[in-house]
């Protein structure tokens, strides 16, 4: 790794060392916010997202800064209707002379049980070998609670913020941040009026020792097969042989979504893959991203492809499909011989640019729609869809914001970092982008191998107190452009 040795100035030196000393209490937080259940997907724990949104609301009204708690309207849900939870927006500081900063981050968790096979219970931020265990201690939570500890080091130093600051802190992204973009539009010429640069923290290091700055996302459409066989589910030896069942109708058709190679079968669905330059293949060949300890990790041994490039291309640049799970279907331990009468078979499709969901949707259904005529089953199809899909996004890295973010990179973690697409989605990235008009940045804590969205997710106490040093070291930066 080339190494680059920074002076650090003394009033972020200053800060830097209160970060160091308060590292306890930063874990504690961590902790505090860990315990609380904000898992969107989960109707029955909507009340919890809300506990987080009030907490997090709290805590910034301690830093001084102005908040609100924004209403974002009803969800429909299994056909019932639930309140989404509010979305927390504020702001810190109004000198006309400084930039002003809008961070965003989210607050709500992806489901979590230790029956799963965590090591420790999800909700109790646990720390083995200086690693914090818990869900959401890398995504989201660890890097929220990173700018807001990093504002605490500024003020508690009396040290002046260098930037104003914007707060957007969300708590549906795992469900497709539902009602943000509205919420955020009709407040384009108000709230994002004095905005110069927005920035993310939610997206983590290629591997587990460089640094990165993010420049791209994958898009994403998710989609319901549902087939329906029965009024009620049946005793197989009763009605094994007597009716079409729902379930061999789906597995057909999910089985002809996607070879083992992982190649897309929808007719048409490469057509828009804006093709890869060599020029792009040669920085990818550059990255510091180790194939074989990515795989040991979560104990995989061989990938789709041979090469450090080729996998990355596969990830960042082409569109997979990944099937997620099939609703109605037995999956408890043991026989139980019954024919489920309804199943949905989930999965979704990442998207890259030049990808558009509406298009892509189009193609599925149609394409569904072919197989399912030909398998001439009695049984009832439905596809269902939740929401429009998110485009892809992908930036130019080579401006002054992504150079400031650069530079504070370096002098937090003495290298450069490294300039990576993530093949994750986060829904509004695109929409803060358009709303403001300016760049927007993501600027990861975690490592690679923190394990977003799967069994023991953590956050590396390195990366939970570095990366807020990060942080403090941005805002130091970026008021220099
Ligand atoms: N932090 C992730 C996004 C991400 C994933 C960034 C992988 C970099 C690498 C985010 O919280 C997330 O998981 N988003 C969802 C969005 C979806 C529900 C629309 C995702 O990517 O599955
Ligand atoms: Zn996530």
């Amino acid at each position: 790794m080339s190494k680059v040795t920074k002076d650090i100035e003394a009033p972020l030196a200053k800060v830097f060392r209160y970060i160091e000393q308060e590292k306890n209490n930063f874990v504690e937080n961590l902790k505090n916010a860990v315990s609380i259940k904000s898992v969107s997907a989960d109707p029955n724990l909507r009340f919890e997202v809300l506990k987080m949104m009030n907490w997090a609301n709290n805590k910034l009204k301690i830093l001084g800064a102005e908040v609100e708690l924004c209403e974002t309207g009803i969800q429909v849900m299994n056909n019932e209707k639930i309140e989404l939870p509010p979305v927390l927006m504020g702001k810190l500081g109004n000198n006309t002379s400084k930039k002003t900063i809008c961070l965003y981050g989210h607050l709500d968790v992806q489901p979590a049980d230790i029956s799963d096979g965590w090591s420790s219970e999800p909700f109790i931020l646990t720390k083995r070998d200086d690693k914090l265990y818990g869900r959401g201690s890398s995504d989201d939570k660890g890097p929220v609670l990173g700018w807001m500890h990093a504002i605490e080091a500024y003020q508690q130093t009396g040290t002046e913020l260098p930037v104003n600051l914007k707060f957007i802190f969300e708590g549906m992204e795992e469900s497709g941040s539902i009602g943000l973009s509205e919420l955020l539009s009709k407040r384009k010429d108000t709230f994002f009026s004095d905005v110069d640069y927005v920035c993310v923290s939610d997206s983590y290091w290629l591997g587990t020792e460089k640094p990165c700055l993010t420049y791209g996302l994958r898009g994403m459409c998710s989609f319901g097969v549902e087939i329906k066989g029965s009024s009620k589910d049946l005793h197989s030896g009763m009605y094994g042989g007597i009716v079409f069942e729902a379930m061999s109708d789906l597995i057909h058709i999910l089985d002809k979504l996607v070879d083992h190679k992982g190649k897309i079968l929808i007719p048409g669905i490469y057509n828009d893959v804006e093709p890869l330059s060599e020029k792009e293949k040669e920085l990818f060949m550059k990255l510091d991203f180790n194939v074989d300890n990515h795989l040991t990790d979560i104990g995989v041994s061989k990938p789709l492809k041979e090469t450090k490039e080729d996998l990355l291309i596969n990830n960042w640049r082409k569109p997979s499909l990944s099937i997620h799970g099939i609703e109605g279907a037995f999956s408890g331990s043991g026989f139980k011989t019954v024919i489920p009468r309804k199943v949905i078979g989930k999965f979704s499709i990442r998207l890259v640019p030049n990808q558009d969901p509406k298009k892509v949707s189009d193609q599925v259904k149609s394409y569904i729609n072919s197989i399912w005529n030909s398998r001439k089953s009695p049984n009832k199809l439905k596809i269902i869809q939740s929401n429009d899909g998110e485009i892809p996004w992908i930036t130019d890295p080579f401006n002054s914001h992504f150079m400031a973010a650069h530079r504070a990179t370096e002098i937090v973690y003495n290298s450069e970092p490294d300039y990576t697409i993530c093949g994750g989605s986060i829904p509004i990235t695109l929409t803060l982008e358009k709303i403001t008009g300016k760049s927007v940045l993501l600027l990861p804590m975690g490592a690679g191998d923190d394990g977003a969205h799967s069994q023991d997710e953590k956050i590396n106490l390195l990366n939970y107190i570095e990366g807020t040093k990060l942080m403090a070291a941005y805002l130091y930066e970026v008021s220099k452009i």
